[in-house]
C-alpha cells in the first residue's frame, strides 16, 4: 500500500509589501501565478514518490479569489481549501487546515509549504521526504540553507540532539549571526503534529503561533541542508517578483536549449513557463511566447513575433512581426511577415498567410494561399484555393456576423469582397475586382466588375493645369 500525505500550502497571508490588492499567491510570474508553481511541484512530488496525496490550501485574505482560482484548476479534485479567519501565525494556519479538513489527520505524513516560492521543484520535496523516511525514528524534517542575507529568516540552532528554530525577532545577538536558516518547508509525521500542534503557544515577541515550534531539541527532528537557496526564494515585494521572473525565464531557456532549441539571442526573448518548443526549432531575437503556446519541431520564429496560447506545428515558419492569439497553425505553413491570426484561426498544412493579412475564426484547409493584404473573418476555405491580394470577407452587417464558405481549388482574383453569408463552390473562378453578393456554384466563373469605357484622346479634359 502506498504512503499517504497531506500537502498543506499556506496562503492566508496578506502579502502587504506587494502593495497589490489580490492575494500574493495569485501574483503572476512567467505566465502562471505563484501558487501554480507550488501546487505543480507538490503534486509532481506526490506522483513521482507514489504517494496518495491531497492538497490543503490555507486561505484567508481575499479567499474568494483563491477559491475561484481553485475552481478552474485541472487537479481540482485533489485540492481542498481551509479558512484561517485571522492571520495569527503559521501554526494557527496549520490548525485551520486540520480544523476544516479533519480527514488530513488520517494521512501518515504532513508536508507544509509556502505559496510564495515559485522556484521550488518536486526534487526538493523528494530529498526532504527521503531524509525523513531514511531513519525510522525521525518525526520531522525541515529544509534549510545557508543564506547570503539571513535577515528575516528563522535561524537554525543546532543542539546536541536535533535543533530548534529561532525567529529573527526573538533571536539573541549570537543567534542572529547564524547563517543557516529555515526555508519554511517541512515534512512531518502527522502523529507528531497531532501531539504538539495544540500545545504551541504565542508567547513570543510577535504574539504569533509559530509552526517552527514543531521542531525542538527534545524531538527526533532533522534539519536537511540544501546546497542552494534559489529553490526557496520567497516573494515579498515587486522587486523580488521581477528577480524571480528573470530566474524562471533563464531556467526555462536553459532547459529549452538542453532540449535542442536554438536561440539566436536568448537574452532578448520572453518565454512563459508552460510554453513547449520542439527540437530543431530556431528562435530569433525579441520573440515573445506566452501562456500555453506549443511550438513543434524545426519551426522558425523570426524577430518581433508575439504568440499567445497558440499552437504552431512542425516545419512551419512565423515570419517577423506576426501576432498570433489562440490560433492553430498546422505543419509546413508560412505566416507573415506582419500577419495577424486572431482567436479561432485554423491554418491548414502547407498554407501561406502573407503580409498584412488578418484571419479570425476561420478554417483554412491544406495548401490555401492568402498572400497579401486581406481580411478573412468567419470563413471556411477549401484545399488549394488561392485568394488574391486585397480580399475582404464582409462578415459583419452592423449587428451580426455571417459566414463565408469557399470550396477547394478555387481562384479568387485580387480585390474581391464576399458579402456574407455567401458561398463559392469548388473549382470556381471569381474575377478580380468583384463584389460577390450571390452564391457562386462549383465550376462557375463570376464577375461583377463594371464594363470598361475607353475614350481615345479624352484624358486632357480631366487633367487639371495650375492657373498662373
Ligand atoms: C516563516 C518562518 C521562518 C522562515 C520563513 C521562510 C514561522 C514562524 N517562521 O517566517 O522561520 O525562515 O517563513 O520564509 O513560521 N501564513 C498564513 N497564516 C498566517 C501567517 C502566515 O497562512 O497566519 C502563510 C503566509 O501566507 C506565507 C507563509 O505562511 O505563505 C509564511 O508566512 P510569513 O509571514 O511569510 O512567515 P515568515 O515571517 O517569513
Ligand atoms: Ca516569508
Amino acid at each position: 500500500m502506498s504512503d499517504t500525505i497531506g500537502l498543506v500550502i499556506l496562503a492566508a497571508g496578506k502579502g502587504t509589501r506587494m502593495k497589490i490588492d489580490t492575494p500574493k499567491a495569485l501574483a503572476k510570474t512567467a505566465g502562471k501565478c505563484l501558487l501554480d508553481y507550488v501546487v505543480e511541484a507538490s503534486l509532481d512530488f506526490a506522483h513521482q514518490s507514489s504517494l496518495k496525496a491531497e492538497i490543503g490550501l490555507v486561505v484567508g485574505h481575499k479567499k474568494e479569489l483563491l477559491e475561484a482560482w481553485l475552481d478552474k484548476h485541472p487537479a481540482k479534485s485533489q485540492l481542498k481549501t481551509a479558512w484561517q479567519k485571522e492571520q495569527k501565525g503559521t501554526a494557527d494556519a496549520l490548525k485551520a487546515c486540520f480544523h476544516d479538513l479533519p480527514h488530513f489527520w488520517n494521512y501518515e505524513y504532513t508536508m507544509v509549504a509556502c505559496a510564495d516560492t515559485p522556484m521550488i521543484r518536486s526534487s526538493e520535496f523528494k530529498v526532504l521526504f527521503e531524509a525523513l523516511k531514511s531513519s525510522p525514528g525521525l518525526v520531522g524534517v525541515a529544509a534549510t540553507f545557508e543564506a547570503h542575507e539571513p535577515k528575516g529568516y528563522g535561524r537554525i540552532v543546532h543542539g546536541n540532539h536535533g535543533f530548534h528554530i529561532v525567529e529573527e525577532k526573538d533571536a539573541t545577538e549570537k543567534e542572529r549571526a547564524i547563517t543557516e536558516v529555515n526555508s519554511g518547508f517541512y515534512i512531518l509525521k502527522t502523529s507528531h503534529v497531532k501531539e504538539v500542534l495544540g500545545s504551541i503557544s504565542n508567547d513570543n515577541k510577535s504574539g504569533e503561533f509559530y509552526l517552527t515550534d514543531l521542531f525542538q531539541n527534545k524531538y527526533e527532528v532533522k534539519a536537511v541542508k540544501f546546497p542552494s537557496e534559489v529553490p526557496f526564494l520567497g516573494i515579498n515585494t515587486m522587486e523580488q517578483l521581477a528577480e524571480v521572473t528573470s530566474l524562471l525565464r533563464a531556467r526555462k531557456l536553459k532547459q529549452l536549449m538542453i532540449d535542442g532549441v536554438e536561440f539566436l539571442n536568448p537574452q532578448t526573448v520572453h518565454i512563459d513557463d508552460e510554453v513547449t518548443i520542439g527540437v530543431g526549432s530556431t528562435i530569433y531575437p525579441n520573440v515573445t511566447l506566452l501562456g500555453k503556446t506549443k511550438i513543434g519541431e524545426r519551426v522558425v520564429i523570426e524577430s518581433g513575433a508575439f504568440i499567445k496560447n497558440s499552437e504552431v506545428k512542425s516545419d512551419s515558419e512565423i515570419l517577423a512581426h506576426s501576432y498570433l492569439e489562440e490560433a492553430l497553425v498546422h505543419e509546413d505553413v508560412t505566416i507573415g511577415p506582419m500577419a495577424r491570426l486572431r482567436p479561432g484561426s485554423d491554418i491548414g498544412s502547407e498554407s501561406k498567410i502573407g503580409n498584412f493579412v488578418e484571419v479570425k475564426k476561420s478554417k483554412l484547409a491544406k495548401g490555401v494561399k492568402v498572400s497579401h493584404l486581406s481580411y478573412v473573418g468567419d470563413a471556411e476555405i477549401g484545399e488549394n484555393t488561392n485568394i488574391g491580394c486585397g480580399f475582404i470577407a464582409c462578415n459583419y452587417d452592423g449587428a451580426n456576423k455571417h459566414k463565408t464558405t469557399i470550396g477547394k481549388n478555387t481562384f479568387i482574383g485580387s480585390d474581391c469582397q464576399m458579402v456574407a453569408p455567401i458561398s463559392v463552390g469548388d473549382d470556381a473562378f471569381v474575377a478580380a475586382g468583384s463584389t460577390i453578393t450571390k452564391d457562386v456554384p462549383s465550376g462557375a466563373f463570376a464577375i461583377t466588375r463594371a464594363q470598361q469605357v475607353t475614350k481615345e484622346g479624352a484624358a486632357k479634359r480631366f487633367i487639371k493645369t495650375k492657373k498662373s
